[in-house]
């Protein structure tokens, strides 16, 4: 099924390359009007190496189709924190904004250049207003068949990639960067966010940020994460979900492997509200395969039930349901953070949680912590690796 979507993205993307053809250079003031007319006007757009965009207006690309947006130069949002925060495009998801939305179908954007989000300004604004609300750099919005290759994506103020109402989307050797060149922290600069999407495939790609590599929000389904090198980062995720009252998430067949993790809080993680005034949902066929981490605070972790008190989450187990996850290949080095826990897989009372499968876990003890230990809660474990758990409270 990949590979066939990858296929009909790359044979419709080649049927339309004989359209309009539009090169793209720096004006001087804001370039973004220009940017938007050439792609309504042309199904081959080029920003040519050594040419650096000022995007200095929202950029609404919806609805558009047979797109190649070759990009060998540089995309660059302007650093006006207080235009922005007035003008950039609201979604009422977690009430993000977004710079960018790009939607339709048959869009294909490649080239070897970069997207820059000018992030220092923001992380440095951010240390002082935690109530900020920051841009995120690309949002595909209500896209189709969507092939996005070979960019470096640097700097965002906010999540670098949101999916949102997607289909058939590949991103592949992207690499992505933020780096703040002070104390003040790069929060929320997570890859990729997938919402609402379904058939995304996430391959070979380097991401150094400050929080989730991927994340799997409500409604993602049949999401492809392989060979990936995530550094810095909150790991890849599944949820947070069920949070909102009368919402229902669903997150449904997500294969994440060989992925390699440095200095993260999390590896391979799916989490789930609890409480009297949340939602609910169900994550089901989820595998995590083929994980390398090396300095992680949590590198295999279940929490059903996220950001509540223990005396509460019995009470009021999670309505977010959690079937046949299967942890396979999960190597590496602990940071010690949790003292001597190495996997935690914790889930709501009453049998919430449904065929956990661990095979072949392989993770050091960490230094000075004296020998591994593993916490579970209301879950029965199977799998070569569920003796590491037998000590649940199954109550
Ligand atoms: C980008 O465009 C804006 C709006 O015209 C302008 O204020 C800003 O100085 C420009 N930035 C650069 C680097 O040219
Ligand atoms: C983007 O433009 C389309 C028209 O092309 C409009 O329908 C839509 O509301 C705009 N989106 C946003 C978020 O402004
Ligand atoms: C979104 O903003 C509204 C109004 O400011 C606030 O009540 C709500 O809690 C916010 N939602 C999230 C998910 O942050
Ligand atoms: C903090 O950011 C919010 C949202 O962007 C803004 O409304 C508010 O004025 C900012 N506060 C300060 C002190 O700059
Ligand atoms: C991504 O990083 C790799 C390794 O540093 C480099 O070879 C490649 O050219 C980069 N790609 C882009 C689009 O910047
Ligand atoms: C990886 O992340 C760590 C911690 O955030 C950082 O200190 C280090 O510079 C990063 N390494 C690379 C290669 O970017
Ligand atoms: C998720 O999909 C289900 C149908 O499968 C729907 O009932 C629910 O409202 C959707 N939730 C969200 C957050 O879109
Ligand atoms: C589980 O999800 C994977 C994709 O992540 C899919 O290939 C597989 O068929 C699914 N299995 C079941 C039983 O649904
Ligand atoms: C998950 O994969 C199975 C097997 O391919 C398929 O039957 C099922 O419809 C998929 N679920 C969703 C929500 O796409
Ligand atoms: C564990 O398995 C036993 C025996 O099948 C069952 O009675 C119990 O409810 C299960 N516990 C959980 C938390 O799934
Ligand atoms: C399980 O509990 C027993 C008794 O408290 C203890 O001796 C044993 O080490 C525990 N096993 C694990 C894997 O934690």
């Amino acid at each position: 099924m990949r590979p066939i979507s990858l296929i009909c993205v790359v044979l419709s993307y080649v049927a339309y390359t004989y359209g309009g053809s539009c090169t793209l250079r720096r004006s001087g003031e804001d370039d973004g009007p220009a940017f938007l007319s050439a792609v309504k006007a042309c199904s081959h757009v080029t920003i040519p190496k050594d040419t650096i965009l000022n995007i200095s207006s929202p950029l609404n690309m919806t609805n558009v189709k047979n797109k190649h947006i070759d990009l060998r130069g540089t995309i660059k949002f302007n650093p006006d924190i207080d235009f922005w925060s007035t003008n950039s495009f609201s979604f009422p998801f977690q009430n993000e904004t977004t710079f960018w939305i790009f939607g339709g179908t048959n869009l294909l954007v490649n080239g070897g250049g970069a997207i820059d989000g000018s992030g220092q300004v923001w992380y440095d604004a951010f240390a002082t207003n935690a109530s900020l609300v920051r841009p995120i750099l690309l949002t595909l919005f209500q896209a189709e068949n969507v092939l996005v290759e070979d960019i470096h994506m640097m700097n965002s103020p906010q999540w670098f990639n949101f999916v949102n109402e997607g289909k058939h989307v590949v991103f592949q050797s992207i690499n992505i960067s933020s780096v703040s060149t002070n104390a003040n922290r790069n929060k929320n600069t997570d890859g990729w966010n997938t919402y609402r999407s379904n058939d995304v495939t996430i391959k070979n790609s380097v991401i150094n940020n400050g929080d989730d590599c991927v994340a799997f929000k409500p409604n993602s389904t049949n999401i492809f994460v392989t060979e990936l090198n995530c550094n810095g980062s909150h790991g890849i995720s599944v949820g947070s979900l069920g949070q909102f009252p009368g919402v229902f998430d669903v997150v449904e067949n997500v294969t994440a492997s060989h992925v390699r993790l440095s200095n993260v809080e999390n590896g391979a993680r799916i989490k789930a509200w609890a409480g009297p005034n949340v939602g609910s949902g169900i994550v089901r066929n989820i595998t995590f395969k083929h994980f390398s981490e090396t300095n992680s605070d949590n590198p295999l972790i279940i929490d059903q039930c996220y950001m509540t008190d223990p005396t509460v989450c019995a009470e009021f187990p999670s309505n977010t349901l959690i079937q046949d996850v299967t942890f396979t290949d999960i190597s590496g080095t602990p940071s010690g953070l949790e003292g001597s826990v190495v996997a935690s897989l914790k889930c709501s009372p009453d049998a919430r949680c449904e065929n956990i499968v661990v095979n072949n876990l392989k993770l050091m003890a960490p230094a000075n912590e004296g020998p591994a230990t593993y916490v579970c809660q209301n879950v029965n474990v199977t799998g070569n690796a569920a003796h590491f758990f037998n000590n649940c409270t199954t109550t």
